[in-house]
């Protein structure tokens, strides 16, 4: 090849491989002008990165300090706030049944909002809406026997005072509760931030009041009923019929049937006690408790779990005597029953009475003068 044709090739063909390099630089013509003069191209985050340098090289990203934050779950810091957790920003991780495996306190919001709140929601609501449906079916239970006229004492002064001062404490902390459970769900909309804000500081603070008082009467409670809510001939019987509230008869029973004594032990003492226990915890006013962040979720998990499950229960009781079942509230009310009515409901205690292994008047009081004699005719 000439020497000058040897010459040429080269000259194109670097031309040619200078514009590709040149096309691959600057693909278009406003990139060919180059970045703008207030552009900081991003830097390749480097590994320890100080927030500081993070904020010159990508403005407004603090991820180096939330790293630092999250760190801090496992390892001890430095602040100045008082207390035995003050150098625990955020808490270690931890799982919950039904949560992730996570932060405390972001495992305790799981399962806070994805179960207690629309499980347990929903269960009461279930509760409500099958007793609103048998009693639009069925009606009241009872009715069949005919007053006699005849009184027998089925409460004492001293059992009813224990019991009413139990169900109005549990009642306003089932109301002041539900409102600060689900209140955001219902009244939340209705009312508007500023009145439902306010409403539920002050269920609040009356739940945190009512909570001890709930406490002492539900150990009242517990202690004037236990000895009747053992089990007893004829309460299987009883519960093998359902208790008769779809045949319309009920089946025999001593002075507690076996449906109240399953609330009395599952209700009133296992779940009223686990409630009051970690409600007392809440409360902080158990001596001798830190009182961590821990402590109070598990104790704020136990407590809604025993609280939602109670009133499900409680929610049966307080239906059979109010609405529920005929003459029940009189009795509770009065502390008198007809016999009629025991007859129904309470036949093998009408027997121990009638045969005097249990006295008919039990107080010193005797019945309201109108309603008859003090004592059932045996
Ligand atoms: C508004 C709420 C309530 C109403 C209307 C109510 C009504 C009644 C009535 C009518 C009786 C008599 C049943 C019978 O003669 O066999 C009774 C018994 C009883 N109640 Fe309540 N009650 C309420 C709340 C509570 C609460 C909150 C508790 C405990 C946490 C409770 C515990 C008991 C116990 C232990 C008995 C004894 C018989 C049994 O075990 O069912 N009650 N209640």
């Amino acid at each position: 090849m000439q020497g000058w044709m040897r010459r040429l090739i080269i000259v194109l063909l670097g031309l040619g491989l200078a514009g590709a390099a040149h096309a691959q630089q600057a693909p278009n013509a406003d990139a060919a002008k180059g970045p703008p003069a207030n552009f900081a191209a991003p830097a390749e985050p480097k590994p320890n990165e100080s927030n500081a340098d993070r904020a010159r090289t990508q403005p407004g990203n603090n991820a180096p300090f939330w790293r630092a934050v999250r760190r801090s779950g496992n390892e001890q810091g430095f602040t100045t706030l008082p207390g035995p957790e003050q150098g625990t920003l955020i808490q270690r991780f931890l799982q919950y049944p039904g949560s992730r495996y996570t932060t405390a306190g972001e495992a305790w919001r799981e399962v806070r909002n994805r179960w207690l709140v629309p499980y347990g929601g929903s269960l009461i609501l279930i509760v409500l809406g099958a007793l609103a449906l048998y009693y639009w079916r069925r009606g009241p239970l009872g009715g069949h026997e005919a007053d006699t006229g005849r009184k027998i004492e089925r409460f004492t002064p001293f059992e009813r005072s224990a019991h009413w001062a139990n169900a109005i404490a549990f009642v306003t902390l089932a109301v002041s509760g539900l409102v600060m459970a689900f209140g955001k769900f219902f009244l939340l909309p209705i009312l508007g931030s500023a009145l439902f804000g306010w409403l539920t500081y002050a269920l609040k603070t009356l739940h945190n009041l009512v909570g001890p008082l709930f406490a002492v009467s539900l150990v009242i409670v517990i202690f004037t009923f236990v000895r009747d809510e053992f089990p007893r001939k004829g309460d299987w019987a009883w519960l093998r019929s359902g208790g008769g509230v779809f045949s319309g008869r009920e089946p025999p029973s001593h002075r507690f049937n076996a449906g109240e004594k399953i609330i009395f032990w599952a209700g009133v003492v296992v779940l009223g006690l686990a409630a009051v226990g970690s409600g007392l915890v809440l409360d902080k006013v158990l001596p001798g408790l830190e009182y961590l962040r821990a402590d109070m979720q598990l104790a704020h998990l136990i407590h809604a779990t025993a609280a939602v499950l109670m009133m499900a229960l409680l929610v049966i009781h307080i239906y059979l005597g109010t609405i529920g079942m005929k003459g029940a509230y009189q009795v509770m009310r009065t502390g008198y029953s007809d016999e009629g009515w025991a007859r129904e409901h309470h036949d093998l205690w009408l027997q121990d009475i009638k045969a005097g292994r249990i006295p008919a008047q039990r107080s010193g009081k005797s019945p309201e003068p109108a309603a008859g004699p003090a004592r059932a005719q045996t």
